[in-house]
This record gives C-alpha cells, sequence and structure tokens, in this order.
C-alpha cells in the first residue's frame, strides 16, 4: 500500500472529524505522558476528570514525584489497573532523579521508565516530540489486521513483529502528532470492535478486509477463557455512627486502596460461616443484616461479594480496629477512594439505606 496517500486520506479526516480532547492541544511531554498511561487500559469519558484532577493536583513532573504515594493512589481510586498508579509515581520520580526533570526524547529511554511500553514510548516520541514513532495499542492492532486482511492469531510473536512493521510503514515523517492521534480516533469512532461503519471510513479504499468482506470477522478472536469466580464476604461493620475501612497494603493487587473489611469463602464455607468467622476473629459481636449482593469483574477473575450490615453490640477485643483500619463516620464514605468493587458495596448500601429510611418517614407520618 501507497503509506502516502493512507496518510493523507486519514489526514484530511482528522482535520475535518477528529474528537477535541484535553491532551491534544499540548506538546508537554508531562501531560500527553499523565494521559497516554490513563488510557492504556482506560477509556476517553472515564479518563477525562481524572486527568484534570491530576493536573490540577499535580500541574508539574516535579510536584507528582513530590507527593507521597498514598496520596497518588487515593487520587488514581476508580480508575482500575492500579500498578498504574504506583509506576506512575515511580516514573516522576526517576524523570527529577535520571533526567533532572524533563521528559526524554528517546524511544530507548522512554522504554526505561516504569510502566511505558513500545506502544506508549511511541504515543508519547510522536506526540510530543514530532518524532516518526509507530505506535500499536489494541485500536491501531484491529485497524491494521482489517487493513492487511490479516487472517492469523494477532496475538503471537509472529503477527506482533508482522504488525509493527507495518504501523512503521504507515507512519508518515511530517505531521506525526496529527496522524497518531488520527489513527487512534480512526479505531475509536470508525474502526469499532463489533460492528464497524465502514461506509464512514475515510481509508475504506485501502482495507482489504472491506474487499474480501471480512471486516467484521477480523481480528480473529481468541476463544475466550473461562474466568474463575470468587466468593467473598464483605462487612459494614457500624460502631457508633462510624463503620470500620482498612487501606490494603500498598504493595499487592489493589495495593493501597481502600475497602470494607471481608474474605474469601474458603472451600465449602458459606457466607454465614464466613461472617462468623470474620467477627469471631475481630473479638466482636453483634446484629447481622444481609444487604445484598454485587458482582465485579477483574482482567483474570471475578468476584461474587455478598454484603453484611452488621450493628457491633460488643467488643471482646479492641475497639480501634487492625493495623491500617479506621472507623470512619458513615457521612465520610462516599469521598473515600475504594477500589472499583467496594465502590459497587457502597453504592448498593446507600440505596438500600436511603430505601429503608424513606419507609421509616413514611411510617413516622402515619403516626
Ligand atoms: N488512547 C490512547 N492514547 C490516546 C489519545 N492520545 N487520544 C485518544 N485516545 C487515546
Amino acid at each position: 500500500m501507497e503509506p502516502g496517500a493512507f496518510g493523507e486520506a486519514l489526514l484530511a479526516w482528522y482535520g475535518d472529524q477528529g474528537r477535541e480532547l484535553p491532551w491534544r492541544q499540548t506538546r508537554d511531554p508531562y501531560r500527553i505522558w499523565l494521559s497516554e498511561i490513563m488510557l492504556q487500559q482506560t477509556g476517553v469519558t472515564a479518563v477525562i476528570p481524572y486527568y484534570q484532577r491530576f493536573l490540577e493536583r499535580y500541574p508539574t513532573v516535579a510536584a507528582l514525584a513530590a507527593a507521597p504515594i498514598e496520596e497518588v493512589v487515593d487520587l488514581w481510586a476508580g480508575l482500575g489497573y492500579y500498578s498504574r498508579a504506583r509506576n506512575l509515581h515511580a516514573t516522576a520520580r526517576q524523570i527529577v532523579a535520571r533526567f533532572h526533570g524533563h521528559f526524554p526524547a528517546t524511544l530507548e529511554e522512554l522504554q526505561s521508565l516504569p510502566g511505558v511500553g513500545r506502544s506508549t514510548a511511541g504515543a508519547i516520541a510522536a506526540l510530543a516530540f514530532e518524532k516518526r514513532a509507530p505506535i500499536l495499542d489494541g485500536n491501531v492492532r484491529r485497524i491494521l489486521c482489517r487493513l492487511f486482511a490479516w487472517q492469523e492469531d494477532p496475538a503471537t510473536a509472529v503477527a506482533q513483529r508482522q504488525l509493527w512493521e507495518w504501523a512503521d510503514h504507515l507512519t508518515p515523517a511530517t505531521r506525526v502528532h496529527d496522524y497518531t492521534q488520527a489513527i487512534m480516533d480512526l479505531g475509536a469512532t470508525v474502526c469499532l470492535p463489533r460492528n464497524p461503519r465502514c461506509s464512514d471510513c475515510p481509508v475504506g479504499r485501502f482495507c482489504l478486509a472491506q474487499t474480501l468482506g471480512l471486516e467484521k470477522s477480523l481480528p480473529r478472536r481468541r476463544p475466550t477463557k473461562a474466568v474463575p469466580t470468587e466468593a467473598q464476604v464483605v462487612l459494614i461493620l457500624a460502631w457508633g455512627g462510624r463503620i470500620l475501612v482498612r487501606r490494603r497494603p500498598l504493595h499487592g493487587l489493589l495495593g493501597g486502596l481502600w475497602e470494607f473489611p471481608g474474605r474469601a469463602l474458603v472451600h465449602g464455607q458459606s457466607s454465614a460461616q464466613a461472617v462468623a468467622a470474620e467477627l469471631l476473629e475481630r473479638g466482636l459481636s453483634g446484629r447481622v443484616q444481609p444487604v445484598g449482593t454485587i458482582r465485579h469483574a477483574y482482567s483474570h477473575f471475578r468476584v461474587q461479594i455478598e454484603i453484611f450490615k452488621v450493628q457491633v453490640e460488643k467488643f471482646e477485643g479492641v475497639a480501634e480496629g487492625g493495623d491500617g483500619e479506621q472507623w470512619l463516620p458513615e457521612q465520610a464514605l462516599p469521598e473515600m477512594p475504594l477500589h472499583g468493587a467496594h465502590k459497587k458495596v457502597l453504592g448498593l448500601l446507600l440505596k438500600k439505606s436511603d430505601r429503608s429510611s424513606r419507609k421509616e418517614t413514611t411510617i413516622a407520618s402515619q403516626d
């Protein structure tokens, strides 16, 4: 394929139909890097408010580097894939320590930063420094598989090599910033995973999949693996208008995020038994009420969480709770940086208590 004609058609379309996004007006590598890390596994709509909040709190890479990691993790809460928050902070510190506060412009140095792979490095080089560097994120991979009618599994090493070669071949020597944004927009708005809008495609005449009628069946999908589901119980421990929450250890799954206490059910255990075991270990007893069930999916497993509210009546152990635990006023909970599954837990709890307090008012007004 003639890369010049492809690039021109794409750029003309982008000039006309490209999205206006908050990170597109800048060439500041800090802002571009921040947006690229956030956009790695999260959609544009969810990212925008986080991007703005981060820039308000940390206007420069030095400000981010100087912040405590706990604060950065708290600000990230709800965006998911939390290793990104730790890598973000580690990178900011390296930029200050290794690069005197300035982002490097070479692919090699960019890729040496935590959380920056080949495609993110390419995006930063192209968007911030106008370097001719290809990208190959999920959207571009889908576009290339269709454009060149790649009918094999796109995840193999052979496919990767081929796809990078095509990505490189198509990347123009000039207007790399706009080209990179344009190909991202094409993937996000036209060359869609399930129902590609081929009749609106500015580069449809170059697309082999369209010619062969394969646009909906490419890229070839891997058979989806069955993901395991873990059953858990979560306890809303209530004591004098306060609720117990805890911060998870900084390293490990959902590191540094806040949650309600709870545990996974061990084999053969009922949720009632798991609740009893948790209360026994904590040395407390009280009135237990079921609140409901929520489900949440992570990349490699799912959880099904049964929620119980416990009005604590008696402490036999210490009232303070354990390490990293805090009794917070109920009204403070919506402001807490809970991880996604426990945000759902809180949502259900608030919905239920709103309903029961409305019921109480009705009864009161009948008296
Ligand atoms: N996905 C990854 N990077 C992006 C960007 N700069 N604009 C829109 N979507 C993206």
